[in-house]
């Protein structure tokens, strides 16, 4: 699978078959693991099962059982560690995909005390991403619980300010924002907007408001999904970290 296709199959994954990663597989994910870490400075962890052959314990009102692995997104406090974490996490989240793994985002529902993860001065574990491979056909309550949450989905137009509406802009922005609204965002609040202030000025991400904190990930997300977009239509760049940040095409 490509990259591409990662994105656009990529969902919260709230259901997980009852069987180990096969050995390979983890191997990848922990050299992915370590790669991010070389090249971000986060403190991305990769856990196991435990005896009972499940990882760690989530919030069984929205998952249908445990995983049997998982990341713990470790970094410093902040809004821009925070937005490296959601880049970099969200990178972890779209190779795993590419591996046919199923994950999700997960910063509160699932049992704080079951987690393992080593956690430094400064830092702290933002959120775990839950790791396995997904059932053939997901449980009625998990689709339920999707459908609900995606049913709020901002409209596409709403995540853009340009000099011409979105319909109008050219064609590789509207898919950068395109694979951003198919991307994942904490309580699916979707609260970047990309912005241009006039024809061939660079486009700038921002985050009009700050409600729960973590929009700053939710941005290093969003920014991903766009960077990887706009490479594959021809505009590679990279992102300005931070609020109000441009998108430098190389
Ligand atoms: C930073 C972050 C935190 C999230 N925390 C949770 C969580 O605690 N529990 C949960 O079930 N989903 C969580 N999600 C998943 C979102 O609800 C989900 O991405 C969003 O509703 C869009 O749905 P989709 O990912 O299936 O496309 C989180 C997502 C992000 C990006």
């Amino acid at each position: 699978m490509d990259i591409i296709e990662a994105i656009e199959k990529r969902i919260s994954c709230r259901a997980f078959e009852q069987r180990p990663l096969d050995a390979e597989t983890y191997q990848a994910l922990a050299d992915e693991v370590a790669r991010i870490n070389e090249e971000s400075g986060l403190r991305f962890q990769l856990y196991g099962p435990r005896e009972d052959g499940t990882a760690i314990d989530m919030a069984p009102n929205m998952f249908a059982g445990n995983p049997p692995c998982y990341a713990a997104l470790v970094g410093p406090v902040g809004p821009e560690p925070e937005e490296q974490l959601g880049y970099y996490g969200e990178r972890l989240v779209l190779f795993a995909t590419q591996l046919g793994l199923g994950t999700c985002w997960v910063a509160s529902t699932y049992d704080q005390a079951t987690t393992r993860a080593e956690i430094g001065e400064g830092e702290k574990l933002h959120d775990v991403v839950p790791i396995g491979y997904a059932p053939a056909k997901m449980p009625l309550r998990q689709r339920t619980i999707r459908t609900g949450i995606r049913a709020r989905d901002k409209k596409l137009a709403a995540m853009w300010k340009g000099p011409t509406p979105l319909g109008d802009a050219p064609e590789w922005i509207q898919a950068c924002i395109s694979a951003v609204h198919k991307g994942p965002s904490a309580i699916n609040e979707q609260p970047v907007v990309f912005v241009q202030d006039a024809d061939g000025a660079p486009v700038r991400a921002t985050v009009p408001e700050v409600r729960r904190g973590l929009e700053y990930t939710d941005m290093g997300i969003a920014k991903l999904h766009f960077e990887i977009v706009a490479r594959e239509c021809g505009m590679p760049g990279t992102w300005e970290w931070g609020d109000d940040g441009a998108f430098v095409v190389d």
